[in-house]
């Protein structure tokens, strides 16, 4: 016993070691190279990452520092479903590259992970190949041709909530051409190759584990699930499925095996486009057979951010992640270094930071084949530097409040490198937890509620509390604004470092952000990183949001008497999953706070 925990820790501590020899330094500091110096440079390091998690993890804290990550040569893939992490394995195994695997994750997630994982809804994908080509894939849903402005609100003006439950609350489902589109273009096998995982998890059933059950096992959730067509699969005479039972899906190992036997025409013109719609028409839905056919995936120029030396790809409109995460970096950036992890002042900083990205993001930003996003002004380091200044280092600035809207939420980020250092971040979801709760009678799978990201009432929150505005309003075939961040980050000599992202609504971008600055700002080990509490502002509700035991009670009084309205979280923030390059290979670190498998070879 005392053997192994001495072998134990002896593997932690190796494993520490490796990561500081190559774990990023303060841009001041030189890299570390060969020899004795880099030998005693790397030891430093490894303090100095200690000590940065020590600092930031209070006492309390559900966490350790020092928890080990899964190490790999070869490849990692990352995701809220150790299944689905096996079925990228598979493929890179197989030969294939982070693009095959990223598919391949994509598909099986649909299946093992269906409160996310879907056919039925939308994603971002960043990719990053290996010979520096960086490309994203917006396969966001898009609102039906037959959707209006105000279609979720009553003849009295008040919203109603049938953006978020039932056939109205769906926008048109862009997953299955986006993963095909990736596929094509950078993959390197076929659909039925990458998807044969999938069909073999659907077609064969796999042990449903404790956390799925878990998740069903929740009132509004069985009320929703069972009063759609899916509540016969998921809760077998009125009872949630069990953890330890097989669960088998025929109608989606059918509906997944035509995908890959005809490519994405049938989920769009043929069979599975059929009983798509034909639930739409029986349920009141607007889908249409032309919506399915007019669908299309956008391939766009990632956003790219720098901070001190480091350059992150990030996801463009229309999502809001990744100029909402440059525009709080760029801010943050002028404050060098940033006060510790943990700290007073850092709290203070990163809500004041993210107020005002937020404040940009949720007026002036919209999918930009309707909206012009001043994407060149919001990631301009000049106008960082006057939103800086405008903040007061020992008082919180003032926006209105009001309740924050509670709803069950999901969404699914997944990491993805290969052997020759290919990357792929993708982050995918129906938004709420199995989307609108309608199900393809047949095609055996969840439709998503995705209408609600849109400001369906410019300036009334949505289930996340957003409050936005007429650049996110609805408009037939128009995109509804995410927050969803899958992000690449390089290091100051331009190799693939880090690739992140999260699930979470608008805590993603916060997340993902706090995440890569504990790694390249507190030169945390990104174990640490992944542990350590999260904070989230929105600029509206003017809250800071804090984990539970994630802040001292002395550290929410400082920020309270500084001007804050600080509250617990009622859970974690966010459900990160991440991969850092380390010497010899990676590091692959699933949400600590929720369950998945960082798997690697
Ligand atoms: O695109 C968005 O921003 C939201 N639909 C994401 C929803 C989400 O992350 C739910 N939670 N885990």
């Amino acid at each position: 016993m005392r053997d192994s925990l001495h072998r134990s820790r002896a593997a932690l501590l190796a494993a520490l070691f490796v990561v500081a020899a190559c774990h990023p330094q303060p841009s001041a500091a030189p890299a570390p190279s060969a020899g004795p110096t880099a030998i005693v440079e790397a030891r430093d390091a490894t303090r100095v990452a200690m000590a940065a998690a020590n600092a930031a993890f209070p006492t309390g804290w559900r966490f350790q520092v020092g928890a080990p990550a899964t190490q790999a040569e070869h490849g990692m893939v990352v995701s809220n479903s150790r299944l689905a992490s096996e079925a990228g394995v598979e493929i890179l195994k197989a030969g294939g590259n982070a693009v095959d695997a990223a598919v391949a994750t994509g598909f099986a997630l649909a299946v093992t992970h269906p409160t996310a994982g879907n056919i039925g809804g939308g994603g971002f994908m960043n990719i990053r190949m290996a010979d520096g080509r960086s490309m994203t894939l917006d396969y966001r849903e898009t609102a039906p041709l037959a959707a209006t402005r105000d279609m979720y609100v009553d003849a009295s003006g008040k919203l109603t909530k049938k953006s978020v439950v039932g056939y109205l609350a769906s926008g048109v489902p862009g997953s299955v051409a986006g993963m095909a589109e990736a596929l094509k273009k950078y993959g390197t096998m076929s659909l039925a190759q990458v998807m044969a995982p999938a069909i073999r998890f659907a077609a064969e059933g796999f042990e449903v584990d404790s956390g799925f059950a878990r998740g069903l096992r929740n009132d509004t959730l069985r009320a929703r699930l069972t009063s759609f067509d899916g509540g016969t699969l998921f809760y077998p005479g009125g009872t949630a499925v069990q953890a330890g039972s097989r669960l088998v899906q025929s109608d989606l190992a059918r509906t997944l095996r035509l995908i890959a036997e005809s490519g994405p025409k049938a989920f769009y013109e043929g069979p599975i486009a059929d009983s798509l719609v034909a639930a739409e028409q029986r349920g009141g839905g607007i889908i249409t057979k032309e919506d399915l056919r007019r669908y299309k995936p956008e391939w766009r120029t990632p956003i790219k951010a720098t901070y001190r030396g480091y350059t992150l790809l990030a996801m463009p409109p229309s999502s809001s992640g990744g100029i909402t995460m440059t525009e709080t970096l760029n801010i943050l950036e002028n404050f060098a270094p940033l006060p510790p992890a943990g700290s007073v002042k850092y709290a203070h900083l990163l809500a004041e930071s993210c107020r005002r990205a937020f404040i940009d993001r949720n007026t002036k930003l919209g999918d930009p084949a309707f909206v012009k996003n001043p994407l060149n002004e919001l990631t301009s380091k000049d106008y960082a530097k006057r939103l800086a200044a405008q903040i007061d280092v020992n008082h919180a600035s003032k926006t209105p409040a009001f309740d924050m809207k509670a709803e069950g939420m999901e969404t699914t980020h997944y990491s993805v490198v290969d052997a020759s250092g290919n990357a792929v971040a993708t982050t995918t979801t129906l938004n709420g937890g199995y989307g609108s709760g309608v199900w393809v009678r047949g095609g055996g799978f969840f439709m998503n509620n995705e209408m609600d990201d849109f400001a369906a009432q410019p300036g009334t929150p949505n289930m996340f509390g957003l409050v936005q505005g007429e650049a996110n309003s609805i408009r037939p075939g128009k995109r509804m604004l995410s927050a969803m961040d899958p992000t690449i980050v390089l290091d100051p000599q331009g190799k693939l470092l880090m690739v992140t992202g999260a699930a979470g609504g608008p805590t993603i971008i916060t997340a993902t952000t706090e995440v890569i600055l504990d790694v390249i700002e507190h030169h945390m080990m990104l174990a640490d990183a992944m542990r350590a509490p999260r904070l989230h502002h929105q600029s509206l509700p003017d809250t800071l949001r804090y984990e539970a035991n994630g802040m001292s009670a002395a550290t929410v009084d400082s920020l309270r008497a500084m001007g804050h309205a600080v509250a617990p979280n009622r859970g974690g923030l966010a459900n990160v999953n991440s991969i850092l390059r380390v010497p010899g290979g990676w590091h692959g670190v699933n949400e600590p706070r929720s369950a998945g498998g960082a798997v690697g070879y």
